[in-house]
C-alpha cells in the first residue's frame, strides 16, 4: 500500500485513476482547485480531497507532504493550458522533490511532440519538464479517450451534424484502461525515467466511430464529412494520433458505448 496523490483527480481521467488506486488499497489524496461534493460524480469514496492550485502553488506543500508517489492527470483549457502544463508541473515536481516524494507519473498523449497544435506544444513542454524532473518519473502517453470522440459527436449532433473527419482514423481507449495502466506505473511498473505509449484496441475510421455513436444514441443528426482544419487536423490525417504497435486488449468503442449510453 502506498500514499498516492492524484493531481487533477476530479477530472475525467483523474477520477478513474483515483478510483483504481482506492480499489487497489492505496491511501489516495486527490488534488484540484475545487473539491467535489460527496454526491457529485467527481467524488470517489475512500479518497481524501485537497484544494491545490498548481499554478499559484496554493495548497501544494500540504498535499505532497507524506506522499510516496504522485500521478498527474491535470489539464488546462485555452491559454491556461501552457501555465498548467509548464509552470504547474515545475511547481509540482520541485515541491514533490523537497518533500521526498519518490516518483511521479504523467498522463500524456501519443506522439504529442509531433504536432504544432498549441495545446500539444504545451503538453510536449510538460513532458520535457518531467524529463528534467528532480525526481524519478514515468510518462504514459495514450491515444484519445472514447469520451473525447463521443463529446465531439454529441456537440455536433446538438446542431444536427455529427462530424466524420475526412481521412482521419482514431484508436480510442477507455478511461478505466488508462487508469489501470497509470496505477501500474505508480506502483513501479515499467522502467523509470521512460515513456510508454498505449493505444486503444482498434483503429477505426472517424466515420465508423460516428456511425457507431449514432446507432448507440439513436441520434437523428446526419453524419457529414468534415475536414478538421489547422495543425490538429494535419496531425490526425498524418496518423500521429495512432499507436498501432501499442494496442492494448481493452474495452473498444462499441462496448464502451453499450455500457455508457
Ligand atoms: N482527452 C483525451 O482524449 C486525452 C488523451 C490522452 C491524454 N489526455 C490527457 O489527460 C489529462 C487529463 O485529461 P482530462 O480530460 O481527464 O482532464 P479534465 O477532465 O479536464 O480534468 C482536469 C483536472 O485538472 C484539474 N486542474 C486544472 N487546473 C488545475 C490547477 N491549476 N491546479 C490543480 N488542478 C487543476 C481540474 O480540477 P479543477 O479545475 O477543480 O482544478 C481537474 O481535476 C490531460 O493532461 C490530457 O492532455 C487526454
Amino acid at each position: 500500500m502506498a500514499r498516492v496523490l492524484v493531481v487533477g483527480g476530479t477530472g475525467l481521467a483523474g477520477r478513474a485513476i483515483a478510483a483504481e488506486a482506492v480499489e487497489r488499497g492505496h491511501d489516495v489524496v486527490v488534488a484540484s482547485r475545487r473539491v467535489p461534493d460527496d454526491d457529485s460524480t467527481a467524488y470517489v469514496p475512500g479518497a481524501v480531497y485537497a484544494t491545490v492550485d498548481l499554478i499559484t502553488g496554493d495548497g501544494l506543500e500540504e498535499a505532497v507532504e507524506g506522499m510516496d508517489v504522485l500521478i498527474d492527470a491535470s489539464n488546462g483549457v485555452g491559454r491556461e493550458a501552457s501555465h498548467t502544463f509548464i509552470a504547474g508541473s515545475q511547481n509540482l515536481l520541485h515541491t514533490a522533490a523537497r518533500f521526498g516524494v519518490g516518483h511521479a507519473v504523467l498522463l500524456s498523449i501519443a506522439n504529442v511532440d509531433r504536432s504544432a497544435y498549441s495545446y500539444y506544444r504545451a503538453k510536449a513542454a510538460q513532458e520535457r519538464t518531467y524529463h528534467d524532473s528532480p525526481i524519478e518519473t514515468r510518462i504514459v502517453r495514450t491515444t484519445q479517450f472514447h469520451d473525447f470522440l463521443a463529446s465531439i459527436f454529441a456537440s455536433g449532433a446538438r446542431i444536427g451534424v455529427i462530424p466524420a473527419f475526412t481521412k482521419v482514423h482514431f484508436q480510442t481507449i477507455a478511461v478505466p484502461d488508462v487508469a489501470r495502466i497509470l496505477v501500474d506505473a505508480a506502483e513501479g511498473g515499467g522502467p523509470p525515467n521512460a515513456t510508454r505509449t498505449v493505444g486503444g484496441p482498434r483503429i477505426q475510421s472517424s466515420r465508423a466511430l460516428a456511425e457507431a455513436w449514432k446507432a448507440a444514441t439513436g441520434s437523428r443528426a446526419v453524419i457529414a464529412g468534415v475536414r478538421q482544419p489547422g495543425a490538429l487536423g494535419a496531425s490526425w490525417r498524418a496518423g500521429d494520433n495512432l499507436a498501432p504497435d501499442q494496442a492494448i486488449e481493452g474495452i473498444d468503442f462499441e462496448k464502451w458505448l453499450s455500457a455508457t449510453v
